[in-house]
């Protein structure tokens, strides 16, 4: 008897079931709740599959660093599941500066050398950070300000993991001086003095 009203319940269950998924269909345009669903017809497995991880980024570039995203728009499978994947490749020296991800969680997972990593809470500035070595693991809450720095004298590689597909990217500098903010409103809205950031509109490609 009980049998007979479990399965009645894995039918009726399965039968007013959700899509199992919804690969984007990138052409159209994204929102906030993601893009819209590819016809399950044109899906297949290599829709579900992110090759590339495994090659190094390029870090010949200002921050020594490279971040390669396995996002929905590289990724279409990750859509509406709640999660994506990049690597992180820090050359020495290398900066993955001052930024936050709007839309999710991080998670960083340190596959070799040494990476000092922190965030700075949004309710006391309470910064948090700690040198983290092979198989250690991170957590940076949603849209809190964070950096990721290589600690030590060889490359360093990690993978991070976020909680949304689309976790978005903003980096501070680049949001300060990288556009055509005026150089007058930077300063009195920051504090920051005229040379300074005339110095970093120069470097970042900003202008005003
Ligand atoms: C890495 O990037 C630099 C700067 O853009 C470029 O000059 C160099 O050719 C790139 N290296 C590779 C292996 O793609």
């Amino acid at each position: 008897m009980l049998l007979i009203v479990f399965l009645f319940a894995l039918i009726f269950s399965s039968s007013s079931h959700a899509a199992d998924f919804c690969v984007a269909k990138l052409k159209g345009a994204g929102s906030p709740a993601g893009y819209s669903c590819r016809m399950p017809s044109r899906v297949t497995v290599d829709d579900f599959v992110f090759t590339g991880l495994g090659v190094a980024g390029n870090t010949t570039n200002i921050i020594n660093a490279a971040v390669t995203p396995a996002f929905v728009q590289q990724f279409p499978g990750v859509n509406g599941l709640g999660l994506s994947i990049a690597r992180l490749d820090l050359a020495p020296a290398g900066v993955i500066p001052m930024h936050t991800h709007p839309g999710g969680s991080e998670l960083l997972y340190v596959v070799e050398g040494k990476i000092t990593a922190g965030f700075i809470s949004s309710s006391a500035n309470v910064v948090y950070v700690k040198t983290l070595g092979k198989g250690d693991v991170m957590v940076f809450p949603r849209g809190l300000l964070h950096f990721q720095v290589n600690a030590g004298e060889n490359n360093a590689v990690g993978v991070v993991s976020f909680s949304d597909p689309d976790p978005g990217l903003q980096i501070t500098d680049f949001a300060f001086f990288a556009n055509d903010l005026s150089s007058e409103l930077l300063e009195k809205t920051t504090f920051l003095d005229d040379a300074q950031v005339k110095k970093l509109k120069k470097v970042l490609g900003g202008t005003g």
